[in-house]
Parts: structure tokens; sequence; C-alpha cells
């Protein structure tokens, strides 16, 4: 299988049109597998479809994700050297973010500065999480490590960093390139810095496919809209009818690998990205991975990467850990 999501220092939509054109014309003109990268999947349709899949009964994850720190913010608050300064990388609208944020300004004034790509999530953070007593928040429009780069550079002296990564997503790089990407972030901090990791763990294989695969076809319409929003933004005519989404669980890379497949041979025409695509029937178009941890191997993410993991919670209805590491 090839290799996938390597560039390790991108948020979703950190990107030009022309950007978007070369990676369609590279991952769709290949020969073998086809793929196109997770972080088109983003755009407003397909970010506010995700916003759905949150709340599915079956996708349990982002539930439990915010229930560990609707539980523990407090303990996890008081592992950290005070004050210090919140950055929130792909902060979405930040929901979950309130407990960490109320129970840290119970002991201090926070600035928390939400990073991500998209306004709109930015607007929507400042809605949930403007108006906290003691908080106040400087957001950053930018890809992850730029935007961190820049919350790092205007800290002031004494003041420690706490970098939340708090959805999993370092689930959707693939292994090697997950911890490339926290040894950028770790560059990026001093000694003593933390960094609050979600991963969501193994779990029974049909419990996984499920929530990738979800019986009102909410997964399904964030896949396809991968192919509607090349017709949008390329005016090309993919015909929607003729794919469907496929999850599948691969065993050896512990990982949900989401595709959509060609139900028919057909050519597509992408004007703007200058590409014909020609598919048989039953070849796929990969578009995301989802690696799914034990958490034994959590701890030596963080020893491997520049960190010592501090402490972990780990929900038990939905096998989900948020782990603290601290910067060496
Ligand atoms: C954003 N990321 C953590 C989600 C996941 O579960 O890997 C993306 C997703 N794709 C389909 N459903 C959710």
């Amino acid at each position: 299988m090839p290799e996938r999501q390597r560039i390790s220092a991108e948020a979703p939509g950190a990107y030009t049109l022309a950007d978007f054109a070369a990676e369609v014309r590279a991952g769709l003109g290949k020969p073998g597998q086809k793929e196109l990268p997770s972080k088109y999947l983003y755009d407003e349709v397909g970010a506010a479809l995700f916003e759905v899949i949150c709340a599915l009964p079956e996708y349990g994850l982002a539930r439990a994700g915010e229930r560990l720190l609707e539980r523990h913010a407090p303990e996890m608050v008081e592992r950290l050297a005070v004050p210090v300064v919140v950055a929130e990388l792909g902060s979405g609208s930040g929901k979950k973010t309130r407990w960490l944020l109320e129970a840290l300004s119970r002991r201090q004034a926070v600035t928390y500065c939400p990073i991500d790509i998209s306004r709109a999530a930015l607007a929507r953070c400042r809605q949930e999480l403007g108006q906290i007593d003691s908080v106040s928040l400087v957001g950053f429009e930018r890809a992850y490590l730029d935007g961190l780069l820049e919350v790092a550079a205007r800290r002031r002296e004494g003041e420690r960093l706490l970098v939340l990564f708090l959805g999993s997503t370092i689930g959707n790089f693939d292994r090697p390139a997950g911890i490339e990407f926290l040894r950028e972030v770790r560059r990026i901090l001093a000694p003593g810095d933390a960094l609050l990791l979600g991963t969501d763990l193994e779990k029974p294989v049909p419990d996984l496919l499920l929530a990738y695969d979800d019986p009102l076809g909410v997964t399904a319409a964030f896949n396809l809209n991968l192919l509607a929003r090349i017709n949008r933004e390329f005016d090309a005519d993919f015909n929607l009818a003729r794919f469907r989404h496929q999850v599948r669980w691969d065993e050896r890379e512990r990982r949900i690998e989401m595709h959509l497949v060609s139900t028919a041979d057909q050519s597509v025409t992408i004007p703007k990205a200058d590409l014909t695509v020609r598919l048989r029937s039953g070849e796929t178009i990969w578009t995301e991975s989802c690696h799914k941890y034990n958490l034994e191997e959590v701890a030596p993410m963080a020893i491997r990467s520049g960190y010592r993991c501090d402490a972990q919670w780990v929900d038990q209805e939905w096998p989900f850990a948020q782990s603290l590491f601290m910067a060496l």
C-alpha cells in the first residue's frame, strides 16, 4: 500500500486552489491505488457533515474525548505549571475545550489561542468560548504549525504553553508522519511546556466499521462530498450515483480506511485540474485513514518525539485516551 498523509505540517484546508489541483492530479493520475488527501474532505459542506458525524450514536469518539475533559479537567490542569497560555490545534467549534478553560481560569487569567484554517470555525469558537470570565481569546487563522510558531513567539517571560490536539486527528496521519508531527510541535515548545493529545483506541472491528459507515449515511455523504467538491471547484463531472462509500479495517496497520468505489467502468473529466480519469468498475479512490492505538503505545510515542507521558485518562464507554505529554 502506498504511504500517504506524509506531509505533517498542514491543517485541513491549508492550501491554495493550485495546490488542491496539483494534489488531485497526483492522486487520481497515479498508477495503482488512486487517492485523495483527507484534508480536502473539510470544505464548508464537509465541515458541517463532520459536525453531524460527531453527534451520531455510532461515532462515540467525539463524545468520549469530551467526556474525559468534562470529568478530569481539574486534575489535568493541576499538573501544569502556571501561568499557562493555551493553544489549540484545529479548534473547530471549541466546544469540548470549555471544561479545560473553566478549570484553568479558576487558577489564573487564561489566554486561549485557537488555531484553525477555517474562519467560520474560529467564529463559532469565539461564540462558544469568548464569554468565559478570565479567558481572553486570540484566534489564529493559520495552519497548525504556523499558528503555533506565532503563539510561541508572543509568549511572555515565564509563561508555559499548553498545546491541545484533542480529537484523535493524529490518527489521520500515517504512524511515522504522526510521530514526525509530534516532533515538529516539540521543536516549537520549550522544556516544561505540555501537549494534551487525544487518541482513539482499538475496539471491536464491527463497532469501528459502524462508526465510519453509519446507517443514516452521513459518513457516506461526508466521503462523497469530496467528489462533489471537485465538481464544484474544478467543473468536474463526477456522477455521484456511480460511486459508493466503502469502509475497510486494515488489521496490519490497525486503521480504518475510507474509499470511494467506482460502480461502473467510467471516465471523469476535471477541466480545471487538466485531468481525465478512467476508473474500472470496482476500482477505488482512497480518501482517509483513521489509525487506532493501544494505550501502551502512546507513552513510547511521547518518548520518540521528545516528551514524557505525564498522565493518561481513558474513557471506558468508548475506549479513547487523553494523554498529557511534557516537553523534555
Ligand atoms: C477528524 N478525524 C479525527 C475523524 C476520524 O475519526 O478519524 C475524521 C472522520 N472521518 C470519518 N468520520 C470521522
